[in-house]
């Protein structure tokens, strides 16, 4: 993933400027910075939540600067998770492939490979503590290799945070 000269406005006010960034694929990168200082910004920009003013995004050697975030092949975990109490482990990670209408027998599958990487119980309904690992699989399914955390979502409980 890179980064050339990206800058994002609000507005008139300019709240990323000069954004320089080159990550490895297989690399690992933390934002740190006191609040306000962009970090969200940086991480909805790549995503293509929120619009860059100048400078260009690279996914995997691509330009997606102007791609929608849903054809950019990356996924990001939000620090509210937005997982369903009503739903099971298995159905909250499910969602997002069921919404994408694929097979029964694939949808399972890839559940299942995903709970077991976290070592959740598909059964299992949401406690506070376990929360990170089925939003985190959630919206890594679509899209597995390609995860941008937010903060509060790296919890220690969660076994993949590190
Ligand atoms: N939608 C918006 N409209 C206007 N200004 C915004 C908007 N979102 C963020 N900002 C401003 O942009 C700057 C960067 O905000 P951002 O949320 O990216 O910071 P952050 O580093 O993620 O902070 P935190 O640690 O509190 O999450 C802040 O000054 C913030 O007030
Ligand atoms: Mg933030």
């Amino acid at each position: 993933m890179e980064l050339k000269d990206v800058a994002v406005k609000y507005g008139d006010f300019l709240a990323l400027k000069n954004i320089n960034l080159h990550v490895e694929a297989g690399e690992g990168l933390v934002l740190l910075g006191p609040s306000g200082s962009g970090k969200s910004t940086l991480l909805r920009a790549v995503a293509g939540l929120t619009p860059v003013a100048s400078g260009r995004v690279y996914i995997g050697g691509n330009d997606v600067t102007y791609l929608p975030p849903d054809r950019r092949k990356i996924s990001m975990l939000f620090q509210d998770l937005a997982l369903f109490p009503h739903l099971n482990v298995f159905e909250n990670v499910a969602f997002g492939l069921r919404l994408r209408h694929l097979p029964d027998e694939e949808v399972r599958k890839r559940v299942v490979w995903a709970l077991e990487l976290v070592r959740l119980d598909p059964a299992q309904f949401m406690s506070r503590g376990c929360t990170s690992s089925p939003a985190a699989s959630n919206r890594g399914l679509p899209s597995p290799g390609r995860w941008w955390w937010s903060r509060r979502s790296s919890s220690s409980t969660s076994p993949l945070a590190t």
